[in-house]
């Protein structure tokens, strides 16, 4: 989609980090905006910081609710339509991360996270369907992660979520293929958010080794990527070098990746055991 003057977008998570930044970036092509989060304190302030970049004549508003709630989600997105005249492009945005080793991972992560993350674009996607049909031309954008193209250490609770919101990115794209309908796939690398920081702290060390060669986009940079992979209609839209060639190398030789992770890890494992013995059992090379 190139001309985006004018259409009605919804972005999911928009209150903050990358949402926040993609909800500006469609702002700024002359889109109104409608923002979705849970909390309706961040939702206002972050509604009266992206005032300042519409475009005469267009709007922007924030809506409160939990996309992990159907009922709640849909009812949503059915006042966002008729308050505003339809929908033309939905951003599933909206997600959590809790990084811990899967031994010590507490279950209620692993089920929140599912209903955030995938339940959440599910209902969000099946909402808006009907009446992004009823458009000429409309789109359907999905926030996956790299942790998405490969499970990653420490995301045991996040990396099939994501990978499981990509496939479900390609059987929509499958079935509505004919029908208007333009479905992409955004894989951020590490960005720098709010969920970033905080995911920081608490992260096993030895997803420090794994991520440490990636450095770190901003908001702005990663909103920027997908407008361009946007306007250009591709489907897989990857955010950085090491997110792009983790891609490419597993699709060539997932071994290869396997390998070089596995020798990450027990190098980080060995420099960690010097200062910290391993918090969850035993670690054997
Ligand atoms: N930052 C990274 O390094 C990175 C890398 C790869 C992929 N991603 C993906 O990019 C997306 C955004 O990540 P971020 O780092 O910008 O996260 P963030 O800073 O934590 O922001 C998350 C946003 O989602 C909203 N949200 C969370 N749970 C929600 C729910 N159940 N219902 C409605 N809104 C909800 C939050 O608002 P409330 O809390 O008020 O609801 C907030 O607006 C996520 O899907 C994430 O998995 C991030």
């Amino acid at each position: 989609m190139k001309d985006l003057k004018g259409k009605n977008v919804i972005v999911t998570g928009g209150s903050r980090g990358i949402g926040l930044e993609i909800a500006r970036a469609f702002l700024k092509e002359g889109a109104n905006v409608f923002t979705i989060a849970r909390n309706g304190d961040s939702l206002a302030a972050s509604v009266r910081n992206l005032k300042k970049d519409v475009k005469p004549g267009r709007t922007v508003a924030g809506y409160s609710c939990d996309v992990g709630n159907r009922e709640g989600i849909a009812g949503t997105i059915r006042q966002i339509a008729s308050q505003n005249g339809g929908i033309d492009v939905v951003i599933n945005n909206a997600g959590m991360y809790v990084p811990d080793y899967f031994e010590r991972q507490d279950l209620e992560v692993f089920e929140r996270t599912d209903r955030t993350n995938y339940l959440g674009a599910v209902f969000t996607t099946k909402a808006a369907l009907p009446f992004l049909l009823e458009r000429r031309r409309s789109a359907i954008v999905f926030v996956t992660s790299g942790a998405g193209l490969k499970g990653i250490f420490g995301y045991s609770s996040y990396s099939p979520t994501k990978a499981a919101v990509l496939s479900l990115a390609e059987v929509i794209k499958q079935e509505l293929k004919g029908r208007g309908v333009q479905v992409a796939v955004l894989c951020p690398p590490d960005v720098d958010t709010p969920g970033h920081a905080e995911e920081l702290k608490i992260r096993p060390t030895e997803c420090n080794a794994l991520s440490e060669s990636g450095g770190l986009m901003t908001a702005t940079e990663i909103a920027g990527i997908l407008m361009s992979g946007f306007r250009k209609e591709k489907f897989l839209i990857i955010g950085g070098f090491e997110t792009k060639l983790l891609y490419r190398l597993n699709g060539i030789s997932p071994r290869f990746v396997d390998f070089c992770f596995e020798r990450l890890i027990v190098r980080s494992r060995r420099n960690n055991s010097k200062k910290h013995p391993c918090p969850v059992g035993r670690h054997e090379a």
